[in-house]
């Protein structure tokens, strides 16, 4: 065990661990990757797989209008004033509302020096304020000791996508292989000040606006809902162009939920979906959350919060447990929630999650 385990076994206590770890964790279940978590809608053709994205680049590219790309662009309450080329700088971010979060250190507005010009920065992706999108991963308000144990995780082969085509995923994995020690600690410190605050907005519906796929994220193309949503959750920037093209840190998402999946994930996060049938009690699929997330969901000690994340990250974490690519010792606590959680259920869980109010703990 590392030194990265030992706290948190101290923390949750040996009855609950070791009642875990005794007991193998059964064989994953054979569900169904969910597409729509990992931003795809067909699944992968045999073989097919990611390759590592290039280095972050600002140019304009040759289709592109110079004058519309370096003319400034401007948001509502923000004095700040950026082109999109300044905007899509993935190793210098620009910073809409530096009011909102404590400066940010060389390794939020550059990435880990060891990369060089080549880096991209953490606040790119998760946003100066953490709020992070769909694609990457919520980190606002995560305890200290957990994101440096999933740096870690990530750095040493414990943490990987169970979607092939995940191309961020393996640049999150390369970006915490380049991060010093110390580096893994500045940022750990700079997200764990930062509130999480609601963010998504769940609308249970049958229909959805249609949506093109930039990088993993799903993002509407019009405003009617004509798509069926046919049992996914797809979660969409509230304003296409405030989120893709002005990366603005304070404009939300939509979560389309299926008609009735919050109650049902409700009925699941709250007891494992326990039963009782003619008078004797009938386990549930999974087991109650708040044992070791917190009576809110908002985490204990180095447990992570889980409510009002988004439910694509959710469901991402979720399914990847379960199949173990994300496989670290803590993560395996996890077994007995995700074992015999079906593709339903997963939406179920996600959409409820997501409905609910984040907190620092
Ligand atoms: C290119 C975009 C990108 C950049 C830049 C990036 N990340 Fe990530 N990060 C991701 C993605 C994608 C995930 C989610 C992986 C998944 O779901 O498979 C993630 C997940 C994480 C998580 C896991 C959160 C959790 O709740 O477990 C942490 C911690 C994290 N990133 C830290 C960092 C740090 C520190 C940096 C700066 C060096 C950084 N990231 C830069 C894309 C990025
Ligand atoms: C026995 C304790 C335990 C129970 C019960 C439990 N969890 Fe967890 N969960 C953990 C631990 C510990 C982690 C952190 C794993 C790690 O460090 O990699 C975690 C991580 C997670 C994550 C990943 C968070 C992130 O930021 O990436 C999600 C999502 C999650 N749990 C959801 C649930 C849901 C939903 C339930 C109930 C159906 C549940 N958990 C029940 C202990 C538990």
């Amino acid at each position: 065990m590392t030194k990265f385990y030992r706290p948190l076994f101290a923390v949750i206590g040996a009855v609950i661990v070791s009642a875990a770890l005794a007991s193998a964790p059964p064989p994953a279940a054979t569900v169904e990757l969910p597409l729509w978590a990992y931003g795809f809608v067909t699944p992968a053709a045999p073989g097919e797989k990611a390759t590592l994205p290039g280095p972050p680049t600002h140019a304009l590219r040759p289709n592109e209008d110079a004058g519309e790309q370096k003319r400034p662009r401007h948001i509502a309450g923000s004095t700040g004033e950026f082109s999109l080329l300044e905007i899509r700088n993935g190793h210098d971010v620009v910073d809409w509302f530096p009011g909102d979060h404590p400066p940010l250190t060389p390794i939020m507005k550059n990435g880990p020096a060891s990369l060089g010009e080549k880096a991209f920065a953490c606040a790119f992706c998760h946003m100066p304020n953490g709020k992070g999108r769909p694609e990457n991963a919520p980190v606002a308000g995560l305890p200290a000791a957990y994101f440096i144990r999933q740096m870690q995780d990530m750095k040493h082969g414990l943490r990987a996508s169970a979607e092939p085509r995940k191309a961020n995923t393996l640049l999150m994995i390369a970006l915490a292989q380049a991060m010093t020690d110390e580096e893994i600690k500045e940022a750990a410190d700079y997200f764990a000040t930062l509130p999480p605050t609601p963010w998504i907005r769940v609308v249970e519906t049958a229909r959805v606006p249609r949506s093109k796929i930039v990088t993993n994220m799903f993002v509407p193309v019009e405003t009617e809902p004509t798509e069926p949503l046919a049992g996914r959750i797809m979660e969409m920037p509230e304003n296409a162009d405030a989120t893709e093209l002005l990366r603005d840190p304070r404009s939300g998402f939509i979560a389309y939920v299926p008609i009735g999946s919050v109650k049902k994930g409700e009925a699941l996060v709250a007891t494992g979906g326990a039963t009782v049938v003619d008078g004797k009690p009938v386990p549930g699929k999974t087991v109650a959350c708040a044992t070791c997330h917190g009576p809110d969901l908002n985490g204990v000690a180095e447990i992570p919060g889980i409510a009002g994340r988004s439910p694509s990250y959710i469901a991402r974490q979720l399914y990847d447990i379960q199949q173990g690519t994300r496989k670290s010792p803590l993560s395996q606590l996890m077994q007995p929630a995700v074992a015999n959680l079906s593709a339903e259920d997963l939406v179920a869980i996600a959409a409820y999650v997501a409905s609910l109010r984040p907190a620092k703990p």
